[in-house]
């Protein structure tokens, strides 16, 4: 008997090896957020403006774009741009161009700084730094030159005097290299220029020994362009919003209508077990038509975030499905220990607790029908919710049903079965069941479970 007990529980541990655990788990891979949370209402983000209705002409009005998340991501970042194409009575109050020019010294190995703001509206920055003596004698100084954006972003012009050249156009004077032929230019004109803050611009002298002055200019331009950018770069949380705001100047009586596109990024964290990018981009437009007028009059915005609650019950589906499963997982220890899986000894100790070993099956059974119903809600609900695949559970949660089904019709008919066979042969046939039970629900969590990571990363299956 002790044999054969020995080569049904052998035989089901080399079938769980056998089988090659890892390929029995199948998420299907999805493309973008919404292919798996758009059922439990997701959307990437809501996007309002100021509701006006007439703004006066000749003033200077303040324009908002909201962006708000209404679901439980986070928008880590979102680049709003206003565009004025068809508001013909309006144009963007632009900042004035501005300029700064700075002489100083760069010792060798060091570096010096030129700070310099830049506004939302900027179309092109020009940094030139140029080295108007050679005190060296040497010639050519090696001098290194680079543009430091607020987001850390870097841009430079190498060493050795390299000129970007004019690319943006912006009809720059010829660079006219000195005796030590060190001018060096950096242009920047793209949608980096969204981004509002202070701007360094860096020189450092990569070799030589003079400290002979070098002059730094910086010029930022605002064209008047039918298009602004700006970029919001506080994390927006769920329910919350936030808002780019653009100066907007009427200055024909008309109808306008501006328009207006925000790229988000949304993101969360997803354990690893989710076969899942973390990170999606959405870009959505709205437009906003009103009358270039005499008075300034706003309409009813509305709450920024939609008022329905986030959680719907396909979630919910969701996550009572992953509870069940804690739950279900959780309740299995004591079970066994009811059931006397462990032993003379154990059986002894909870017939003593239960006071009787009559009171310690019906302990043990009730216990397990609940197990077995906690199992079958969770199965439930992972075939009804949609972002877990079918398939994620079918081997390893599946072969664990049909073990606990097996339990069931087992337990419950213990008496007529054991007249039949014998109770030697019913014990032994209730144990295999509960060993195929544990075996394969431990690998049900190992393999398809969502939130054991850290199960995994102990036993180094990740
Ligand atoms: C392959 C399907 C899949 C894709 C694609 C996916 N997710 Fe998930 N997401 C899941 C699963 C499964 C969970 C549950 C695991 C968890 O709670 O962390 C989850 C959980 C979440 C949660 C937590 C919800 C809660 O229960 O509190 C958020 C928020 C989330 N995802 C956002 C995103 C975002 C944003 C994207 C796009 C970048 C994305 N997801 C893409 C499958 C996916």
């Amino acid at each position: 008997m002790q044999l054969r007990r020995c080569l049904v529980i052998g035989a089901l541990v080399a079938l769980v090896v056998g089988l090659g655990p890892a390929a029995w788990s199948q998420q299907v891979p999805q493309a973008t957020c919404l292919d798996c949370h758009e059922g439990e209402g997701m959307e990437y983000a809501v996007v309002t403006s100021t509701p006006f209705i007439e703004i006066p002409a000749g003033n200077t009005t303040e324009y908002d774009v909201t962006v708000a998340n209404p679901w439980l991501h986070d928008i880590a970042s979102s680049l709003v741009t206003v565009n004025l194409t068809e508001a013909p009575g309006l144009s963007f109050d632009k900042p004035d161009d501005i300029s700064r020019n700075e002489s100083m010294e760069v010792p060798p190995g060091e570096a010096r700084n030129v700070s310099f703001p830049v506004q939302a509206g900027a179309t092109a920055v020009v940094a030139t730094m140029t080295q108007t003596e050679d005190v060296s004698e040497r010639g050519a100084n090696d001098v290194d030159s680079r543009l430091v954006l607020p987001d850390g972003t870097v841009v430079g012009a190498g060493h050795d005097g390299i000129d970007s050249g004019d690319p943006a156009g912006l009809n720059l004077p010829e660079r006219e290299p000195s005796k030590a032929n060190t001018v060096e230019r950096i242009i920047v004109r793209d949608d980096r220029l969204a981004t509002t803050g202070g701007w360094n611009f860096t020189m450092e002298r990569v070799g030589g020994d003079g400290t002979d002055p070098v002059e730094a200019q910086v010029d930022v331009y605002y064209n008047a362009t039918p298009t602004q950018s700006q970029r919001i770069t506080d994390t927006i949380g769920p329910n919350a919003a936030d808002s780019a705001t653009f100066d907007i100047k009427g200055s024909q009586e008309g109808e306008a209508t501006i328009t207006y596109t925000v790229t988000v990024t949304d993101y969360y964290e997803h354990p690893d077990g989710v076969q899942s990018q973390d990170e999606g981009n959405a870009t959505l437009e709205g437009e906003r038509t009103f009358t270039v007028g005499q008075t300034l009059e706003t309409g009813d915005a509305g709450p920024a975030v939609p008022p329905e609650p986030p959680i719907n019950w396909i979630l919910n589906a969701r996550i009572w499905g992953e509870a069940t499963g804690f739950i279900g997982l959780f309740l299995i220890p004591f079970s066994l220990v009811l059931g006397g899986a462990f032993g003379r000894k154990n059986v002894l100790w909870m017939n003593k607790i239960t006071q009787s070993a009559r009171l310690r099956v019906l302990w043990h059974n009730a216990l397990s029908f609940i197990l077995l119903g906690v199992s079958i809600i969770h199965l439930i609900l992972f075939l009804i919710e949609p972002v877990y695949s079918w398939s994620v559970g079918f081997v390893w949660g599946g072969t664990a049903s049909l073990a606990l089904v097996g339990l069931g019709i087992t337990g419950a008919y213990q008496r007529r079965i054991a007249r039949e066979i014998g109770y030697a042969k019913w014990r032994l046939l209730h144990i295999a069941m509960a060993t195929t039970f544990v075996a394969a629900t431990m690998a049900h969590v190992l393999i398809d479970g969502a939130h054991f990571d850290f199960l995994r990363n102990a036993i180094g299956l990740n």
